[in-house]
């Protein structure tokens, strides 16, 4: 089966919420919630958005960077939306915003945003998942956001890769020097330059 010849579906249906209220067990030492059991819960929806996307077994691969710009309170009621906004060969980019309400109020705090590539397995082997079609102009920007972000990632990747050798090639004077702060945008070049050539 070629890429175009895979089953197609669309982006803006592959939306899956759940809700869960935020109790004492949820909680951290300060009395928030903890962010691993906000993690846990990202993490587990987007495993239902994946599979029911690719119609089979997947895992996470990879969880891109999550803030934690303001704390979320026990007794808040917590609500997760994911969807698929990128599908590649075999993997997913789900799309998870996270939405804390405080009850009483009424009042609605969008308080993360994040996202997961997983992988469709089959056999415990990477394997196809169908294509993403985009008809909504909001699809349209992920599905973009989405494909700039994994260029971004693959750079990255490739230039942690490029730092770790250089580290593992320093000498203990060039670390001294590191650790004594002096002439770090130096030593850098040096080291960037000598893993080049
Ligand atoms: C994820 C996993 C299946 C990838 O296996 P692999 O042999 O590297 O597979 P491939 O190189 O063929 O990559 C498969 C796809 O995953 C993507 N991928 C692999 N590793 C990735 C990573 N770290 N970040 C983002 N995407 C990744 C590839 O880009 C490729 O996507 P595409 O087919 O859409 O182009 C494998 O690394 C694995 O099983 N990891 C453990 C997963 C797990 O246990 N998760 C739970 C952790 S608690």
């Amino acid at each position: 089966m070629t890429l175009d010849e895979r089953p197609a579906k669309f982006a803006d249906e592959t939306e899956v919420r759940v809700s869960e209220l935020m109790l004492p067990h949820h909680a951290n030492a300060h009395g928030n919630v903890h962010g691993g059991e906000m993690l846990k819960l990202v993490d587990s929806l987007a495993y239902v958005c994946a599979a029911r996307f690719c119609g089979g077994l997947c895992v996470t691969a990879a969880v891109d960077r999550v803030d934690f710009h303001e704390p979320i309170f026990v007794g808040e009621l917590l609500t997760l939306v994911a969807r698929v906004v990128y599908a590649g060969r075999t993997s997913m980019d789900v799309e998870i915003e996270v939405f804390a309400e405080d009850i009483p109020s009424g009042r609605v705090r969008k308080t993360n945003s994040c996202h997961l590539t997983l992988v469709h397995l089959e056999d415990g082997r990477p394997a196809p998942v169908p294509r993403l079609v985009c008809r909504t102009p909001e699809d349209r920007l992920r599905y973009a956001q989405a494909r700039l972000r994994r260029e971004v990632v693959r750079h990255q990747r490739a230039e942690r890769e490029r730092l770790r050798e250089m580290l593992e090639g320093m000498s203990d004077e060039e670390a001294e020097r590191l650790l004594r702060d002096e002439g770090f945008g130096e030593l850098r070049t040096q080291l960037l330059h000598r893993s080049e050539t």
